[in-house]
């Protein structure tokens, strides 16, 4: 069966195929990635509910995705293009020219003792050294793990200490439109509370504002010097080695290590990125997220390189960096045939530019669709979208866990293959069984809600299990339905195979398009010593999706007059952009009697969003005592 579609038949007949034979139909989709040594088996699953591809192959990622296009023709084409509206500045890379740079730079991470397998910590803007280290590390077999920048200390300690980094790379500071923001004193104070010290800090020094070196501080310019360093040649690494670790947020407080493993990913990646987001090596792609979330791990830095095409690296932001024309100016000034960026990106873009006026002093003639992910599309969003920019407007499902789409509408030459539905990112592609199950386990009929749930065995791309807790991995996503991976989302099917994906079933926040836990930012309101109890919900918000809300009960004896309330708000406000960063977005915390529980103590949170957003829910008849919900009502809806 051959892995191209270019019709709705042939590729409804390619997604069978891969549910039916996996082994087949990945074992042809490995044909695209270089190996040191062919796999002779695609998938062993002998050992349920853990699954691994392609068990006996090696092969570089970083050679896939940069020295094999320089080998093959591509020395010359451009590979990165870094646009920064922020300092003012556009530099391109050929792939030539950063195989030297992540050579280099794997050289300095080698001679710091950093080793096949060791962790590297990466705290860093949206800079082109984010990308040369992520490459570098894949190099030399060490396992990077990106931290968003906007996460505050508290946030970055709990990935140190997890992944226990022999080296943290970062840079003096990263620019937002508000202004500088100092990393340095950040990554310090985050070492400092972390259990674990790595042995060096590689800092990037920019002329924004340049930080003091301490001493287990090194610079990035010095190391990388020609002069100072050898250049790293490729380690082979095992299929099933880990290319890296990506933290995201559960329930809880402490963040779970996403494990990607190296050959899956890469055969996924390069399949999905021609398959199902119609690009083809030499072409322009501008995914406008930010490599601290899987988004741009997987299609701002290995998609588009393992493909061989143009990446383009935006450090700015779709509004007021200067105006809301930012994204139709990228793509036209470097001719991007698609874009890829979150729907709240958009709505902030309508929020200022509601008739798309800006759109016209472009030239967007080489765009062919616009990809939206990471949070629910709403149909006003898409219908903007489709309006003003011409092209597929397509909704693409999946998560970190994931690392590449379980639903979306492919694009083939022509366009989306399927009719677009507003409100559903379409139907499940290849390798995903999706099932829609209810309480019970029993797979609900189709257009009823239930949990999403994806059958085992999980495509190659797709996490393996987390950083070094088998256990976590199988309570969390595996033990609620034997057989199935819980996606944690709620939503159903519709009868032609769409999948509807209506939001979470657990705590976790989706704040524009960042996935916050709800367990951190109660921990930093929980710190204060003035509250006895809290929670915090996250409620409907035009601009972002979802805003956390804070109610906290306080301990007794706390000065509870007009001036002593306002002040402990600001206070709890300012806890949590300490503790968890200014990207959680609260603003809002109320001080209540007492918080809604079941006789079993689990605080009714979903109940509570509910009501917020304006929802009738029915109250579990477990709740402790209904009046202390009655009480809040007026609260929540205001
Ligand atoms: N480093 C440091 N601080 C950061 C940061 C970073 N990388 N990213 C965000 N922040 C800070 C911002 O400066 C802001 O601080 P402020 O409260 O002092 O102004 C705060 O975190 C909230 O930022 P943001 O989420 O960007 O909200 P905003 O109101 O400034 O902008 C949008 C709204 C919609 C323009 C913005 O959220 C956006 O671009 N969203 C798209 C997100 C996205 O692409 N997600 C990827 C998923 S695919
Ligand atoms: P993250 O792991 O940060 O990518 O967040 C994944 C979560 O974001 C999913 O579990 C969904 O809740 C939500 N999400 C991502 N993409 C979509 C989408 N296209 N439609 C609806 N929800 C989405």
């Amino acid at each position: 069966m051959s892995s191209d579609a270019t019709s709705p038949e042939t590729y409804r007949d390619l997604v069978a195929s891969s549910l039916s034979d996996p082994a087949g139909f990945w074992g042809e989709a490995a044909g695209a990635v270089d190996w040191i040594r062919r796999p002779s088996q695609v998938l062993d699953d002998s050992e349920p509910p853990f699954s691994r591809w392609f068990p006996d192959g090696t092969l570089n990622v970083c050679f896939n995705a940069l020295d094999r296009h320089v080998v093959h023709g591509r020395a010359d084409q451009t590979a990165l293009i870094y646009d920064s509206p922020v300092t003012g500045t556009t530099r391109r890379y050929t792939y030539a020219e950063l195989l030297d740079l992540v050579a280099r730079f794997a050289g300095v991470l080698r001679d710091l003792g950093v080793g096949k397998g060791d962790r590297v910590v990466v705290y860093l803007p949206m800079v082109p050294e984010a990308v040369i280290t992520m490459l570098a590390c894949a190099r030399i077999g060490a396992v990077h793990s990106v931290v968003f920048g906007g996460f505050a200390p508290a946030e970055l300690a709990a990935r140190i200490e997890d992944a226990r980094p022999r080296v943290v790379v970062s840079a003096s500071c990263g620019i937002e439109p508000s202004g500088v923001i100092a990393y340095k004193p950040m990554l310090d104070a985050a070492i400092e509370r972390s259990a674990h010290t790595p042995e060096h800090c590689v800092i990037l020094q920019r002329e924004q504002q340049p930080c003091e070196l301490g001493e287990r501080d090194l610079d990035w310019a010095t190391l990388m010097h020609p002069d100072a360093v050898a250049p790293a040649a490729c380690v082979p690494v095992d299929a099933t080695d880990p290319l890296y670790v990506l933290y995201t947020s559960g329930t809880t407080g402490r963040p779970k290590g996403i494990v990607r493993d190296s050959g899956g990913y890469a055969v996924a990646l390069r399949w999905s990125m021609t398959h199902l987001y119609g690009v083809h090596p030499g072409e322009t792609w501008f995914c406008a997220s930010d490599v601290g979330w899987v988004v741009g791990h997987s299609y701002i830095v290995y998609a588009p390189l393992l493909t061989g095409a143009t990446t383009i690296l935006y450090e700015g932001k779709p509004v007021g960096t200067p105006d809301a024309g930012a994204f139709w100016r990228v793509i036209a000034e470097h001719g991007a045939m698609a874009a890829f960026t979150a729907p709240t990106a958009i709505r902030a873009i309508t929020k200022q530019d509601p008739s798309a006026q800006l759109v016209g002093d472009y030239d967007l003639s080489a765009l062919r669709a616009l990809f939206l992910a990471g949070e629910r599309l709403d149909p006003d969003t898409w219908a903007w979208a489709t309006e003003h920019l011409g092209v597929p407007v397509i909704d693409n499902w999946w998560q970190t866990e994931t690392g590449w789409p379980i639903a979306i509408n492919p694009v083939g030459p022509d366009g989306a293959l399927f009719e677009i539905r507003p409100g559903s990112p379409g139907p499940a592609t290849a390798g995903w069984d999706v099932r829609v199950l209810d309480p019970q386990g029993e797979q609900a009929p189709a257009g009823t809600e239930g949990a999403i749930c994806l059958r085992l065995p999980l495509p190659p791309g797709a996490l393996p299990t987390l950083w070094q807790d088998d256990e976590r991995f199988v309570s969390s996503y595996l033990s609620a339905h034997e057989g199935y991976y819980l996606s944690g989302d709620g939503g159903y099917v519709d009868e032609d195979g769409y999948v509807f994906v209506m939001g979470r079933t657990d705590d976790v926040l989706n704040v524009a398009g960042h996935r916050l836990s709800t367990g951190s930012l109660e921990e930093a309101l929980a710190g204060h010593p003035a509250v006895a109890e809290c929670a915090v919900i996250g409620v409907a918000d035009q601009l972002k999706g979802q805003v956390p809300r804070g109610l906290v009960v306080l301990r007794a004896g706390t000065d509870t007059d007009e001036a002593g309330l306002a002040r402990l708000q600001e206070e709890l406000v300012a806890r949590v952009r300490a503790e968890v960063g200014a990207v959680a977005s609260l603003r809002r915390v109320d001080v209540v009697d007492a918080l809604p529980k079941t006789r079993s103590g689990k605080i009714l949170r979903r109940t509570m969003r509910q009501i917020a957003d304006g929802e009738t829910p029915l109250v579990p008849s477990t709740i402790e005592d209904p009046g202390v919900l009655d009480d809040l009502r007026t609260l929540l809806q205001g």
